[in-house]
């Protein structure tokens, strides 16, 4: 666990009691002597990569005219950028950089499964994304140079928007309130508070620290397609106690009743729904990207673990748990998607993993169960921990 959060005078609790999802909030120097985990070329080169995701937005003040490309990108595009009024945006910059993942780490005061991603921009001077809102709350942290943001007022799909632009551009909007960010200064907003940075120096690298909050659209498909692939063909509606009906068109409120009974009964299975929802929450952000780990087996892992070897959750993945509640020690650990099972001693050991990305066991390493070797031998060959030396 961490124990200095980058939030100021500010405490987590007083944090999430005062402006989680309530209010923007600025805080000076959230993280002094910061750092930015890339640097401008790094960045770049990220862009230039396959597996990145990344995008170019840029404004012509003469025109008033917005662009958008996606990556990847080749080295030439930055060579022949106009001097002003561009932003390069890299997404995912956690899942490649361990450092990146490190500064993510930094916010758990908010719990994993509700963490996104590190996106990391750089502009040149008067170079942003334009004003919009975005529908996750996010951390703004300015990395390096200046940016100032303006924002205020709340928005919704039902807010006017350019159409003529290829990212969201609110027209109309009118600022509340404005601030210059330097580096180690940080934002908070709220989803749907209007915002707009402009990056007032050359070298402006901003850090987004977004959250996943999934909308209740995506929460239903997802349950009911999990539901569905459970089931048989032969479960069926029933209706043994069907009465004559005066008008066989006519869809009965004891028909009704049956059917919210058999809705009711998947969604009230707690079970069923913490077995899909632990899956679905740490979902990997880029299934394609996985990569199986080392195969090492139990004895082995157990020696290297006495010698003194650092487990760590490899960047990018994702790891939750639920406990089983009273009875025995017991809890599911839900990892990229994937579900175990733990008990005792191993759940303790779970809940260490899903706590830090780091774990070292040397002093318990003799006493260590055949089932935490098991579990922790599977997540390495999964590629979800990697063994690092001491
Ligand atoms: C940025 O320009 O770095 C942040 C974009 C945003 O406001 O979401
Ligand atoms: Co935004």
């Amino acid at each position: 666990m961490i124990d200095q959060y980058p939030l100021g005078e500010l405490s987590a609790e007083q944090f999430l009691r005062d402006y989680w999802q309530k209010k923007p909030l600025l805080i000076r120097n959230a993280i002094p002597d910061f750092e930015p985990p890339v640097s401008a070329d790094e960045l770049a080169g990220l862009a230039c990569e396959q597996e990145v995701e990344s995008r170019l937005i840029r404004f012509d003040p003469a025109s008033d005219h917005w662009s958008l490309e996606h990556g990847p990108f080749d080295e030439s595009t930055f060579a022949n950028l106009p001097p002003r009024h561009w932003t390069l945006l890299v997404q995912g910059v956690d899942h490649w950089i361990p450092d990146a993942a490190d500064l993510l780490a930094q916010f758990s005061f908010i719990p994993n499964w509700r963490v996104d991603d590190l996106m990391i921009s750089y502009a040149v001077t008067g170079g942003g994304v334009g004003p919009h809102y975005d529908n996750y709350d996010v951390f703004l942290l300015q990395a390096a140079g200046h940016r100032r943001w303006e924002l205020g007022g709340l928005c919704d799909e039902h807010s006017p928007r350019r159409d003529d632009a290829p990212v969201m551009i609110l027209p109309q909007w009118q600022p509340e309130q404005s601030y210059e960010l330097g580096p180690g200064d940080m934002l908070y907003l709220p989803p749907q508070v209007a915002h707009n940075g402009v990056a007032l120096d050359d070298e402006c690298v901003t850090c987004s620290i977004g959250f996943r909050a999934p909308a209740h659209n995506e929460l239903l498909r997802s349950f009911s397609d999990h539901i569905g692939e459970q089931l048989g063909r032969e479960t069926r509606y029933t209706d043994p106690d069907l009465s004559l009906q005066e008008n066989p068109g006519e869809i009965t409120a004891a028909a009704l009743d049956k059917v919210q009974a058999i809705l009711e009964h998947y969604l009230q299975d707690r079970t069923r729904l913490t077995q899909w929802f632990g899956r679905y929450m740490t979902d990997p952000k880029y299934p394609e990207l996985e990569e199986p780990g080392d195969d090492i087996n139990a004895d082995e892992l157990g020696s290297w673990l006495a010698e003194g070897g650092v487990l760590v959750r490899n960047e990018g993945a994702r790891f939750a748990y639920v406990e089983h509640g009273p009875g025995p020690d017991a809890l599911d650990l839900f990892v990229d998607g994937r579900a175990y099972t733990a008990h005792g001693d191993t759940a303790t050991i779970a809940r260490a993993l899903c706590a830090s990305r780091t774990l070292e066991l040397a002093e318990q390493a003799d006493s260590l169960s055949d089932e935490t070797l098991n579990l922790l031998a599977t997540l390495i060959s999964s590629g979800a921990l990697y063994c690092a030396e001491d």
